[in-house]
């Protein structure tokens, strides 16, 4: 088995994998180790199955990040038109399901498949662990298979999200050994729980999803929220939870935007003998409208106007404060991960030590939901494989 080349890469996910591709593409003898038994596992179960592969609108706000600039260069050198140009070359037919997000028509697979194609020539080991790296000149890597050599280290193994599909914090440990900081890494993109008195409510309302108009601060998402028998999910509700400290607030409004007291209010005028859960059916689902009328059955009519200015308040600002959220085993991704500070915007190399690499979720630029981590999983493994250099 051969055991130098001019790069190593571990982990082989969607960054791993594409990285590996391109220096491939441009003649560097590429190594791809994962300890997993299969490549891309993620890239299989996302987006339900037909893989969100990127948003037709990127920009450095769909990222969280200790140092927000720091995604631009790396996005700007391979962008999501880049990524759909190759899809298309692969004939991967695809479709926008929603605010840019474009899915494949038929499998996430169809993308695996064709990262494996961009990998030929690149050396695959799946089942090798590695127990140690050490640098002197060259990086040398223990791995379960035996030691290997390389001028070149790239680190793609992700964040914590998901240990049963194989998350570890390896690149934290890389990076601590080799003199870079980690911001502390967070569930992200996850589900919200809260306490015993909010669960109740939501808890009876399991099932039920509306479009709503989600806060926090200054950040704001117009998604659906779903209740769950442990609090909230949704696309609205996993987009907060990224930006929410421990212990902070935010905000729902269900009427989005539209002055709820004033509609209610209008209602009471014009059709005062109607219910009031009827009236509010009119905005929200049916069991949702039922929760909100409580067990008020009286007309429109005979509903003082403070009561309803109430409701509208709250229809249009219920502030919730979760307990927590689902933790790392059901959080999409990891917020976190590898400082930027010491890496090099264009390439994603450590300026501590030249040669080596992070990439992908394992890195602190976190997107949003809706293709946004594919794509930083695309432009950051393309930015370090088209910068090494078979030294
Ligand atoms: P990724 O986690 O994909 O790969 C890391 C690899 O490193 C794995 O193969 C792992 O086995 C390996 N590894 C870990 N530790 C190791 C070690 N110690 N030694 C050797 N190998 C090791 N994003 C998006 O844009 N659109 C979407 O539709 C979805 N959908 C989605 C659904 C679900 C359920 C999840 C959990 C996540 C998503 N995401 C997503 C997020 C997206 O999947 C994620 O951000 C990328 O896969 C990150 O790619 P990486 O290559 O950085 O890490």
């Amino acid at each position: 088995m051969k055991q130098d080349f001019d790069v190593v890469v571990v982990g082989a996910g969607a960054a791993g994998l594409f990285c590996a591709g391109v220096a491939a593409r441009r003649g560097q003898r590429v190594l791809v180790l994962d300890h997993g038994e299969e490549p891309g596992q993620k890239i299989l179960i996302s987006g339900g199955g037909r893989c969100n592969f990127t948003n037709m609108k990127v920009g450095a706000e769909n990222f969280i990040s200790a140092n927000p600039h720091f995604c631009k260069s790396a996005l700007a050198g391979f962008t999501p038109r880049d990524f759909i140009a190759l899809v298309e070359r692969y004939g991967i037919a695809y479709h926008e399901k929603t605010l840019g997000q474009l899915f494949c028509d038929g499998s996430a697979r169809q993308i695996l498949e064709m990262l494996l194609d961009l990998c030929a020539g690149v050396e695959l080991r799946f089942g090798t662990v590695v127990h140690e790296i050490s640098h002197d000149g060259t990086f040398v890597l223990e791995t379960s298979h035996g030691p290997v050599t390389a001028r070149n280290l790239v680190i793609a193994t992700g964040g914590l999200s998901i240990p049963k599909l194989g998350a570890t914090g390896f690149a934290y440990e890389v990076a601590k050994k080799f003199g870079h900081s980690v911001v502390p890494p967070r569930p992200a993109l996850v589900p919200l729980t809260f306490a015993p008195q909010d669960v109740s409510w939501m808890q009876a309302l399991a099932g039920v999803s509306a479009p709503v108009r989600i806060s926090a601060g200054k950040r704001r998402f117009e998604e659906s929220l779903l209740f769950t028998h442990r609090g909230l999910s949704g696309p609205a509700v996993l987009q907060i939870s990224s930006y929410l400290a421990p212990g902070a607030a935010f905000e729902v409004d269900f009427y989005l935007g539209l002055r709820a007291e004033d509609a209610l209010l209008d209602a009471k005028t014009r059709r005062p003998k109607a219910a009031l859960k009827t009236v509010l059916a009119e905005h929200l689902p049916a069991r949702l409208a039922a929760h909100f009328a409580g067990a008020d059955d009286r007309n429109m009519a005979d509903l003082p106007d403070k009561f309803l200015r109430s409701l509208g308040g709250q229809l249009n600002r219920l502030v919730l404060t979760p307990a927590g959220n689902e933790g790392f085993a059901k959080a999409e991704v990891t917020a976190g991960g590898v400082d930027t500070s010491d890496l090099v915007s264009k390439t994603c190399e450590s300026q501590k030590l030249p040669g080596l690499f992070f990439i992908g979720e394992a890195v602190d630029v976190t997107g949003w939901l809706g293709g946004y981590n594919f794509q930083w999983a695309w432009a950051s493994g393309h930015a370090a494989g088209q910068a090494i250099q078979a030294r």
